[in-house]
């Protein structure tokens, strides 16, 4: 496995807070009263979008909030299978090619997992990259959340995440499933944990090997996606601090017909059993189906509500899609990117892009970018991001975040 960087380093960018429970805080959940005391009032209204002129910071212009207690990013990290897979290489087993695939999705490369790399190994190959830079040692973290739609294990594989990495404390550590819209959904649970008191550290994995889950025999699915892992420390901080300024969540399960991996049944046994036993049971063993998706119907999802839903995000925020310093998309389609970058006014410049490398990592794919982003110096200390998911479900949402 190899850093998706391409690179380690000692040095990383370290945004060191590294911070023990405080008095008056519990896992009960209960706030302290220190915190109720420091609350922040809520003295806008959404107006502040309006007021947004050039030269305004965005830290200057946000809508305080109503945060008992804040929360922010300290630290990234990601992991990537060894295995590289070009779209040549795809060409030699489905009726396809690297033009086509490029100029429909820009897409060149994806990571492929194979041997004895598993979801859990680049996991925590990501976690470890994550705590390092957030100097944060594993027996601090309070929660796990491994956000994924391909566990090695049916039950969750958070626990054996939080086992390889050490936590001596037994944090609570479990899946979250939202499918390409999982990391973001991770991270505003992090941070509802945290406002909500009694969890300091907070470790949002997002990771998924839907190589595994692929018909390598449809071109219309097999050259989309990528294996890989990413993560994020979620670490809680005074209420004036608070880096997650507004987000937007939501789902649709109408829309599921357009992309799914369902449960298969086995055809059922239709004889009554001789003796009156239950008709279908005892019920035989099932699978799931390969990724089943309309292309075009989720194309025209992604493009009319990601927009949508950051606008939402970024007026809770009071901020304008020309005041953020970066736009950071789950990487499905360069067409969808450039699509929703160009509705809400980002230059190209501000928009981070790694599809061409990895494909769609589905839950991985948000911090994996991130982290290629902070490591390469181009997301510093401050800036604002504008992140959005979406995917199957339908699930979708977005997170108006500061880093650092
Ligand atoms: N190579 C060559 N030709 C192909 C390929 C291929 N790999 N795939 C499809 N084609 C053909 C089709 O058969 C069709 O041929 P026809 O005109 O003779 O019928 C033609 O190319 C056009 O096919 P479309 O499906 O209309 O192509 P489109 O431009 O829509 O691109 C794509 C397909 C890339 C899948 C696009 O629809 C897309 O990116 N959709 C969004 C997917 C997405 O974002 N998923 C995110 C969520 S994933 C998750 O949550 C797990």
């Amino acid at each position: 496995m190899a850093n998706a960087s391409g690179f380690f380093s000692p040095t990383v960018p370290s945004l060191k807070k590294r911070i023990s429970p405080s008095i008056g805080v519990y896992r009960s959940g209960f706030c302290s009263s220190e915190g109720i005391s420091r609350r922040v009032s809520c003295a806008s209204t959404v107006e502040g979008s309006e007021r947004l002129g050039p030269g305004v910071s965005p830290s200057e212009s946000r809508i305080p909030r109503l945060v008992s207690k804040g929360c922010k990013l300290v630290g990234c990290g990601s992991a990537v299978p060894t295995l590289q897979v070009s779209n040549d290489d795809l060409a030699k087993i489905v009726d396809t090619s690297d033009e086509w695939i490029a100029v429909r999705t820009g897409i060149r490369n994806r990571r492929v997992i194979t041997g004895k790399d598993s979801l859990t190994t680049l996991a925590v190959e990501a976690a470890k990259n994550a705590l390092q830079m957030a100097e944060v040692d594993p027996d601090d973290l309070d929660l796990v959340l491994l956000c994924t739609s391909t566990p090695d294990d049916l039950f969750g594989s958070a626990p054996q995440i939080q086992r390889a990495l050490g936590c001596k404390r037994n944090p609570l550590a479990y899946d979250i499933t939202a499918a390409c819209s999982g990391f973001v959904l991770g991270l505003i649970s992090a941070a509802c944990y945290i406002r909500g008191g009694g969890f300091n550290n907070v470790l949002v994995i997002g990771a998924d090997a839907l190589s595994r889950h692929v018909d390598w025999t449809d071109r219309g699915t097999c050259i989309l996606f990528g294996d890989a892992a990413g993560a994020v420390v979620v670490q809680a901080c005074d209420s004036e601090d608070d880096g997650l300024f507004g987000f937007d969540l939501h789902s649709d399960g109408d829309g599921q017909r357009h992309l799914n991996a369902s449960f298969k049944e086995n055809e059922a046994d239709h004889a009554l059993g001789s003796n009156g036993s239950v008709l279908g049971f005892p019920p035989r063993r099932s699978s799931y189906s390969c990724i089943q998706m309309n292309g075009t119907e989720v194309f025209r999802f992604a493009v009319r509500c990601v927009p949508q839903s950051i606008e939402s995000a970024l007026k809770k925020a009071g901020l304008t899609g020309s005041s953020i310093d970066w736009l950071l998309l789950h990487q499905a389609n360069q067409r969808i990117i450039d699509a929703v970058a160009t509705r809400l006014e980002v230059p190209p410049e501000r928009v981070i892009s790694n599809l061409a490398n990895y494909g769609n990592t589905s839950a991985a794919s948000i911090p994996l970018a991130l982290d290629e982003a902070v490591r390469s110096g181009k997301v510093q200390s401050g800036h604002t991001i504008a992140a959005a998911g979406f995917g199957a479900g339908l699930t979708w949402g977005s997170a108006i975040v500061r880093w650092g």
